[in-house]
């Protein structure tokens, strides 16, 4: 019934009539640049899972030192593809800019979040440059390598939190308001160790592409053997703390209730099961790529189930989390009335 009432108070928040087609419009090619940001990650997989990393040489933004490359070899056409998808989506991101700031007023949060991203996807060009240049390609197995890959991808998952915060917050569809100190705590708990999972998953992703697995067996007892490189020695880690990242999305998705709830723990459930898939196949290419997506999609989700914790719309009543006061109690948390 709060459900309900909440919904009821979101659908007369004011939007005037004339600029919903608009919003509407933005907010889908908001989608559009949130989904084509997945494609150029999944292309950075395969660039990785195929050792394609200097397929255009120690050059950036160069490929070979030109800027079409002649004649070019399988590894420098992935590589070269990833570039040119990357060229692509930044003009679609400077453009979802520029309409954020012409479409919203003033101190919107969609203009941060959409300043945030265009902020994100500086950083992540600057540290793939990094990469490149520095030499961490191919067979590098350097502690440095590995760091910059941590912060690489730690990058990647912050700039689509800030894209999907932006399609989020320019969508004038209503989305539940969820209060509650237990929700937020489950909130932060679950981006927090979803972004370590993250961090220790390209860690594994690059332990499978230097040392490929001969078999099951092997690969296990490497993990656990004295004179494994350190690469190899931290690949367990990945899993163990996804079953940590699986306790706290239940503990959200118990808070949230609903249908973003159960999103949350079905995707999550499916990576655990593709993560799964991956160790059993001894990681290919196309299992990686497809875990890679399942990543994508959880964080996602994830982000979007933890703006309506952390950040509700403004200008609206938000529903109480389970637990937040006993039936007939008062509730126990601020009602949001400020006016967009
Ligand atoms: C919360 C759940 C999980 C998330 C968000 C997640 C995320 C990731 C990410 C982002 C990568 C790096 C992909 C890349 O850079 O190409 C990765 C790699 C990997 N993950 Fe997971 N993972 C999860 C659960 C699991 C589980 C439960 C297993 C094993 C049972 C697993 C096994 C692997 C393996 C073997 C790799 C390296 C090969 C590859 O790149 O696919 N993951 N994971």
């Amino acid at each position: 019934m709060v459900a309900a009432r909440t919904i009821k108070i979101m659908r007369s928040a004011v939007v005037p009539i004339s600029s919903r087609r608009h919003s509407g419009i933005l907010s889908v090619y908001a989608a559009i640049v949130m989904g084509f940001m997945v494609l150029v990650i999944l292309e950075g997989a395969v660039v990785r899972a195929t050792g394609s990393g200097a397929g255009c040489g120690d050059h950036w933004p160069l490929c070979n030192g030109v800027f079409f490359p002649h004649h070019p070899r399988l590894a420098t056409l992935i590589e070269y593809t990833h570039r040119f998808l990357t060229g692509i989506c930044t003009a679609l991101l400077a453009v979802l800019i520029g309409w954020t700031f012409l479409a919203r007023p003033r101190g919107h949060r969609a203009r941060r979040a959409a300043v945030w991203s265009g902020v994100l996807l500086i950083t992540e060009a600057l540290l793939g440059a990094l990469l490149v240049k520095g030499g961490y390609v191919e067979n590098n197995a350097s502690g440095m390598r590995v760091l910059i890959q941590c912060v690489h991808f730690t990058n990647t998952m912050l700039l689509l939190a800030a894209i999907t915060l932006t399609w989020s917050w320019l969508r004038d569809r209503p989305q539940p308001a969820i209060a509650g100190r237990r929700a937020r705590s489950a909130a932060w708990l679950a981006l927090g160790t979803t972004l370590l999972v993250g961090a220790l998953g390209s860690v594994a992703a690059l332990a499978d592409t230097l040392y490929p697995p001969a078999s099951l067996h092997s690969a296990l007892l490497a993990d656990f053997t004295a004179h494994a490189p350190l690469l190899v020695h931290v690949r367990w880690l990945h899993p163990a703390f996804a079953l940590l990242a699986l306790g706290c999305a239940i503990w959200l998705a118990v808070q949230i209730r609903g249908g973003l709830g159960r999103l949350v723990l079905t995707l999550i459930g499916l990576q655990i099961f593709l993560g799964a898939m991956d160790v059993l196949s001894l990681a290919p290419a196309l299992m990686q790529v497809l875990h890679l997506l399942g990543a994508d999609l959880y964080w996602i989700a994830l982000v979007f189930a933890c703006a309506a914790v952390l950040a509700p719309r403004p200008g609206l009543q938000s529903v109480p989390s389970r637990g937040t006061s006993a039936p007939g109690e008062p509730q126990r948390f601020n009602f949001q009335k400020r006016i967009l």
